[in-house]
């Protein structure tokens, strides 16, 4: 999604900004842009594409910058849509959504000023205009109070050429302290070098100057510790792999061993398991792949706790008025820690009086502090816009979260049953030679389905979104028994239709859904350790994962899907690591 980078300081400013911007492309975006403060004012250099389209800004001169790399929401992807924009003595990038600008811009356009671009961003410069009366943050501080929706604001006004101002509401937004100058970023990677580090809080603003950075709220000026996280200094490099994507599939058994918890023998996790013993009731809150892995976790915390849970798509659980109990815990999962709609649906459920538990792979993300607790999936960094490491990982911390749960309540359990799982990943992936030759079938077909009950449900689930995003290939993610409620009508010849099976009391009933497949010309590929079933004539194909603890068994039964989400999208073409109209993390509602 869009990226902010700021610099002040000594030395060149774009080289600085297209550094910066390259550090964030993984984020996901369709344009980029920078623009410079040199001797004759501001110099914008904005492209379509890639970062690296911008290489001609690196010699422009100025100490003195801002950058962006843009993901459309409103305005087409286009070079004049890209940001920074202009208007009279400002130029801004700008991260989230104005949602009243509309009514801004007809303020704007009464007054007869001309818009240049089909974007909210765009008022955000008008108004700092508007406001302006010789003091650029008293200006910034008006045009934000007119503000609503989300944002990150870097700004810079020709009055003050060596000077930067920021401003945040519901999008991130650090400043950095680096050796030769002052930087501001939307994501740490940008500015990795940088020795100090300070969050911006909503509703808080900052003005780099010279070498000194002051912090702001409505009131005043405050006083800002830097944080104590330390960002990677080094971007994650594909190493052998020719993709992220098929790197980071090669890192689950590392990202599932560092993200099982034995809460109950870690002192640390004293207060959290005193929550847990009050538990009563469990809503998870997530999107995506989350809330596949929210779904997982619901199995198992039902089944080992015998506790309620209710599993919510973020984006519909933050209108909904959801009912908290006393003892609600909400689980809020997501990898980046920024997604919009879980933050908001985080912060609704800790207003409505819930224990509220964030589950991200990323320290510091804004996630983190809206939350009670904190528990981080140890994924390392995710590069790859489709999710596959976190997800494994996100369900070997909620399933150990499960086993705490069920242990509070005094029922059986025991974390040495996710002990053997890394090892089993390991076996799992050498799935991929198999499913790379299945891929063509995928590759050529009109749709795929993903069939499967109870915890096969869910890695069907994800096993389509991952096929759907990177290869786009209409696909559903089906519960076996229902498949026959309708989607069947859609199965007819040669129609793939992948079926995972790991319950092996289930098995007959999943396989009765195989024979209707079957009867209707589809293909099936069988995904199991249970081989007896992978004989019968249904089964066109079978991919053999090794046996596991039934409950659990998606770490492990999502790997071929993961895989065979890959190699379908490099047979149909196309880069499996950037997905069109994707980005990595949703900062936008
Ligand atoms: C799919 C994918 C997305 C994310 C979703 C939530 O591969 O990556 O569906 O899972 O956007 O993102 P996080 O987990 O960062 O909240």
């Amino acid at each position: 999604m869009c990226g902010i980078v700021g610099y002040t300081g000594r030395s060149a400013a774009a080289p600085k900004l297209l550094e910066g911007l390259k550090r964030l492309e993984y984020r996901g975006y369709d344009s980029a842009g920078i623009a410079v403060r040199g001797e004759d004012g501001f110099t914008v250099y904005k492209r379509m594409g890639r970062v690296r389209e911008l290489a001609g800004a690196s010699t422009l001169s100025g100490v003195t910058g801002i950058g962006h790399t843009r993901w459309a929401t409103h305005g087409t992807p286009s070079e004049v849509n890209a940001h920074p924009h202009v208007y009279g003595k400002f130029a801004v990038v700008h991260n989230g959504i104005i949602e009243n600008y509309p009514e801004l811009k007809r303020e704007c356009a009464m007054r007869g000023e001309v818009f240049t671009s089909e974007t909210d961003s765009e008022t955000v410069a008008h108004l700092l205009e508007y406001y302006y009366r010789g003091d650029a943050l008293a200006a910034l501080k008006q045009t934000c109070a007119r503000l609503r929706g989300s944002y990150a604001l870097a700004v810079m006004c020709l009055d003050d050429p060596d000077e930067l101002f920021g401003a945040r509401q519901k999008s991130p937004l650090i400043v950095g302290r680096g050796e030769d100058g002052l930087y501001l970023a939307s994501d740490a990677p940008a500015i990795a070098e940088c020795a100090e580090l300070y969050l911006l809080a909503d509703g808080e603003f900052v003005r780099l100057s010279g070498k000194e950075v002051h912090f702001y709220d409505a009131d005043g000026e405050i006083f800002k510790e830097p944080t104590k996280f330390v960002p990677e200094k080094a971007s994650p490099q594909k190493g052998d792999c020719p993709h992220f994507m098929l790197k980071e599939m090669y890192e689950i058994p590392t990202a599932v061993a560092e993200s099982v918890v034995d809460f109950e023998s870690d002192f640390r996790f004293n207060e959290f398991n005193r929550v847990l013993c009050q538990t009563e009731y469990i809503q998870i809150v997530a999107c995506g792949t989350a809330y596949h892995s929210g779904i997982a976790a619901k199995y198992a915390i039902e089944k080992l706790a015998r506790l309620p849970v209710e599993v919510t798509v973020a984006s519909e659980y933050r209108y909904r008025e959801p009912i908290i109990g006393q003892n609600t815990l909400v689980l809020a999962v997501s990898q980046s820690g920024e997604t919009a709609d879980t933050i908001a649906a985080a912060e609704l459920a800790k207003s409505s009086g819930a224990t509220v538990v964030a589950i991200t792979n990323l320290p510091n993300s804004s996630l983190t502090q809206t939350a009670h607790f904190v528990l981080y999936t140890h994924a390392g960094r995710e590069v790859a816009v489709a999710a596959t490491k976190s997800f494994n990982a996100q369900l070997a911390l909620l399933y150990s979260v499960a086993i705490a749960l069920a242990k509070a309540r005094g029922q059986k359990a025991d974390i040495s049953s996710l002990l053997p799982f890394p090892a089993l990943c390991r076996t799992a992936l050498t799935c991929a030679e198999k499913v790379k030759e299945l891929a063509p079938i995928f590759a050529h077909a009109k749709s795929a389905y993903f069939i499967g009950r109870d915890v096969d449900y869910c890695a069907a689930l994800e096993g389509s979104l991952k096929l759907k995003e990177i290869s786009y290939l209409p696909s559903e993610g089906y519960p076996a028994g229902e498949l026959k409620h309708g989607t069947l009508a859609l199965v007819e010849k040669d129609t793939p239709v992948v079926a995972i099976l790991t319950r092996k009391a289930l098995a007959e009933k999943t396989m009765n859904a195989v024979s209707e497949v079957y009867a209707r010309g589809g293909k099936v590929l069988l995904v199991t350790h249970l081989g007896e079933y992978a004989e019968r004539k249904e089964v066109a194909a079978w991919v053999p994962i090794p046996a596991c603890e039934e409950l659990f068994s998606p770490i492990l039964s999502v790997i071929p899907l993961q895989m065979l989400a890959y190699y379908t999208s490099l047979a149909r073409g196309n880069d499996p690591d950037k997905p069109r109209n994707l980005a990595k993390s949703v900062t936008v509602e």
